[in-house]
């Protein structure tokens, strides 16, 4: 049997390099697409791109993520809803008429908390630095469950409160709604090697960190859990791609003091108005993920304290 002939769009990126190297260790023939050779943004481009040669799978990790963070996309805003509404759908219909499967890297930050079962029943605590949640964080984490791909976002243009990205964010996973492919929910990407896009690397240059909890995706976990789902054909549909559990921002800090013992002494914003006023411009997204339906199709990957134990101790420079 030939290996599979897979076409990358966005592999320049961040997430994309990921997806290129995963790609080239499993033996795979992958290409890299750049806009620059074929606009891939256009749907006849790309249509006439896919019927030219077999491919297999389609897997699209362009957007607009706005840079160096999320508020670059409150002044970009055309381009945060081409790059993250509308590409999608012109890469999903694209596909569908050239009859190749695709994939497509959403994010977990189309919501806000957690949810939170007490006396029988459940709740969705959107502020998990609130002291209740404070306290259930310390004391009681059974309590504490992520949002399943079943969950209607709730950090979204159809909630009073969401930061454009994020909005568009879910806008692009509510269009492919009725189109059928992977679609692949990243949220806060870190591995072992330092870079302003990994997150270990951002907790260390922060002036001061900003406290709250989270899911995280360990960025070659992803690709590889991604392409597994693909490889062992488990059904199309959402699937939230984090390492299973969550952590805190200090527990991050405490492990970075730990394994790699930097010179600096970390402090962090007093409050939540404190952090948006001074070093935050739109609402940020913290959330917890459940990742129940990505392993019950078989696709294993580390859970978050061993993923992010390992990249400490490996950690390494940009090459
Ligand atoms: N990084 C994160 O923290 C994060 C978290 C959750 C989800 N995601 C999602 O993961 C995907 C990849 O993110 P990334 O961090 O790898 O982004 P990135 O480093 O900015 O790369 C995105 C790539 O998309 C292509 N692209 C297509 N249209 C674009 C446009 N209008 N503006 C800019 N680039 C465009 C570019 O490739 P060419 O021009 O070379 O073709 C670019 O290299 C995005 O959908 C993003 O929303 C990222």
């Amino acid at each position: 049997m030939s290996a599979p002939r897979v076409l990358l769009l966005g592999g320049t990126g961040y997430i994309g390099q990921a997806f290129a190297r995963e790609l080239a260790a499993r033996g795979w023939d992958s290409r890299t697409l750049r806009r620059s050779e074929v606009d891939y943004t256009r749907f006849d481009r790309l249509l006439e791109l896919l019927r030219a040669s077999r491919w297999d799978f389609v897997v699209n990790c362009a957007g607009f993520t706005g840079k160096p963070n999320v508020d670059a996309c409150e002044t970009a805003k055309a381009d945060t809803l081409l790059g993250n509404a509308i590409l999608p759908v012109t890469v999903a219909q694209a596909c569908l008429a050239a009859g190749v499967t695709w994939g497509h890297i959403s994010s977990g930050c189309i919501y806000a908390g957690a949810k939170i079962t007490e006396n029988g029943t459940q709740r969705v605590e959107k502020d998990m630095t609130s002291p209740a949640a404070k306290a259930l964080l310390a004391g009681n984490r059974a309590a504490i469950h992520g949002f399943t791909e079943a969950d209607e976002p709730n950090f979204s243009f159809r909630h009073e409160r969401c930061s454009f990205y994020s909005g568009s964010k879910a806008l692009g996973e509510e269009a492919l709604r009725n189109h059928e492919g992977y679609i692949w929910r990243l949220r806060i990407p870190f591995d072992e090697i330092d870079n302003a896009r990994n997150y270990l690397s951002k907790v260390q240059r922060y002036a001061r960190v900003y406290d709250n909890v989270n899911s995280i995706s360990h960025r070659a976990d992803f690709a590889r859990a991604c392409l597994d789902l693909w490889d062992r054909r488990a059904p199309a549909g959402i699937y939230n791609v984090v390492n299973p559990g969550y952590v805190t921002t200090r527990e991050v800090v405490t492990a970075i003091e730990r394994v790699l013992k930097p010179a600096r002494a970390f402090e962090f914003w007093a409050d939540d108005a404190e952090f948006y006023r001074i070093a935050a411009k739109t609402p940020r997204s913290n959330c917890i993920m459940d990742t129940t339906k990505l392993l019950a199709t078989g696709v294993k990957i580390r859970q978050v304290e061993e993923a992010l134990e390992t990249s400490l101790r490996n950690w390494q420079p940009e090459k």
